[in-house]
């Protein structure tokens, strides 16, 4: 009997330990929830002092502070870490609230960050400062980037699109009314066309017109078109729409100048013309051009964008443009019309240059990151954003159908624009179900 329960109870042990090594490979969330979090929160709780303190991350307290330690409390003068506010479990990690003593700044930690991350066990550490005075650690229990779960909260709204997972567990968000025009650059299959499917997944759920210019024949975003409100394959339509959308901006300003507004969102919303993003999937298609004869299309392309580039985030026009490559040897125009597109997205790249080109005007330090993305981590990318900062991000792998079917069922919201109609593609044929023998038998319509 004995030796039952003694083997039962190994059995059960081995098949327990058996089931937390397989959750920690194939359900990390589980494994973070059941074993990775109590441990780590521990942990924390018991070396916190200790490691800021090793970190360099502690303060001599105030005379006053002290005063009282060594006369009232008799007790030997430390050096004081930052408070911790608050400890919050979340299912990809931890996230800890500190308040930072006069002496250290938001630099200061982030500076340690790779330290406290060994310190901790944890996959990574990232510091943001939530408000003057306080910062949030933000601790990611496992790679979170290895398997993209978008977390449950990140729905698109307003002009605001989830996009891919930062590295941090959070969701990296596209907002077109921060960053009204964007530049996504990659190689080869660096997941570019993944990055813009996610953002059309997103976008075709909100009342917004979509624009594709897909000069690749149509292979990426053919498949979309029954929530687009305009498609064009090739320059020579390019040029032509974009002729279209330039009237439609300058319509759009008469209408604010009307209203004595000067931005579209200022506009009461039964006057308010829908908002337009217009999705490059490859921009040097629209530069580069094999004959002189071509030169004419090519200037009136890059004017055309140039222009709304420029103008067109007031009357709520906006671009999403890709590419392998964006620097002035694309020709004339393509640096200035690069200047203007405030959102940065670098995925992996071959050369040092393409990185620089997205991001050292926003983000210097960012490019050494982008040019490391390994090549086995397809829809990697760094994204820098217009305050400096940058963070790692990676697209959820979404596939075509998933995207063909979200854009089906919401093409209710394409909206009425008579200008876009002679783009407007032909919604895509659904196959039609095999002819079999019919059970309704036919009746004269007459009597
Ligand atoms: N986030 C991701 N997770 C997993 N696989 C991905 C991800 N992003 C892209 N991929 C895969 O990588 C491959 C290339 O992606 P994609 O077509 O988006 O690259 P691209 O940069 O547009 O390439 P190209 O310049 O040739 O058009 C595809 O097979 C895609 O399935
Ligand atoms: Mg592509």
């Amino acid at each position: 009997m004995t030796d039952l329960t003694v083997w039962l109870e190994a059995t059960g042990a081995v098949s327990a330990a058996g089931g937390l090594g397989y959750a920690k490979i194939r359900a990390p969330r589980v494994y973070w929830s059941l074993v990775g979090m109590p441990v780590t929160w521990g942990r924390f709780a018991l070396s916190y002092r200790s490691t800021m303190d090793v970190c360099g991350l502690t303060v001599q307290p105030s005379g006053l502070r002290a005063f009282m330690t060594r006369n009232v409390a008799r007790r030997e003068v430390q050096p004081v870490p930052p408070k911790v506010r608050r400890v919050r479990g979340t299912s990809t990690g931890l996230r800890v609230t500190l308040r930072l003593p006069a002496g250290l700044e938001p630099a200061d930690l982030i500076a340690s960050s790779e330290r406290l991350r060994h310190a901790w066990g944890v996959h990574s550490v990232t510091v943001t400062e939530t408000k003057p005075g306080y910062v949030e650690l933000r601790m990611t229990g496992y790679d979170v980037l290895r398997r993209v779960r978008m977390p449950r909260g990140a729905q698109p709204r307003g002009m605001v699109v989830p996009v891919a997972l930062r590295e941090d567990g959070t969701a990296f968000e596209r907002d077109y009314r921060a960053a009204p025009m964007a530049l996504t650059l990659g190689a080869n299959q660096s997941g570019k066309s993944m990055y813009q499917r996610n953002l059309i997944k997103g976008l075709a759920q909100l009342p917004v017109a979509l624009v594709g210019i897909d000069c690749k024949r149509g292979v990426e975003q053919t498949a979309y078109a029954s929530r687009l409100s305009a498609l064009v394959t090739s320059p020579d339509d390019a040029a032509s729409l974009l002729g279209v959308l330039v009237a439609e901006m300058e319509d759009r300003f008469d209408l604010l100048s009307r209203h004595g507004v000067s931005d579209l969102w200022e506009l009461p919303e039964s006057t308010r013309p829908v908002p337009v993003v217009v999705l490059v999937d490859e921009i040097a298609e629209l530069f580069l051009i094999s004959s002189k004869k071509d030169e004419e299309r090519r200037e009136r392309i890059v004017t055309a964008l140039i222009r709304l580039a420029q103008m067109a985030r007031a009357v709520g026009i906006h671009l999403e443009i890709c590419g392998q490559r964006f620097g002035s040897d694309l020709g004339k125009g393509a640096t200035m019309l690069r200047a203007q597109l405030t959102g940065r997205v670098v995925h992996r790249v071959n050369d040092k240059q393409t990185a620089e080109m997205g991001l050292n005007d926003l983000a210097p330090d960012a490019v050494p990151v982008a040019s490391l993305i390994p090549m086995e981590r397809p829809g990697t990318a760094v994204a820098a954003d217009s305050s400096g900062g940058w963070s790692k991000i990676r697209t959820p792998n979404t596939t075509r159908d998933e995207v063909v079917a979200v854009c089906r069922a919401f093409a209710h919201l394409v909206p009425d624009l008579p200008v876009l109609a002679p783009f407007r593609p032909a919604a895509p044929v659904v196959p039609a179900p095999v002819a079999g023998p019919s059970l309704v038998k036919p009746r004269p319509v007459t009597p």
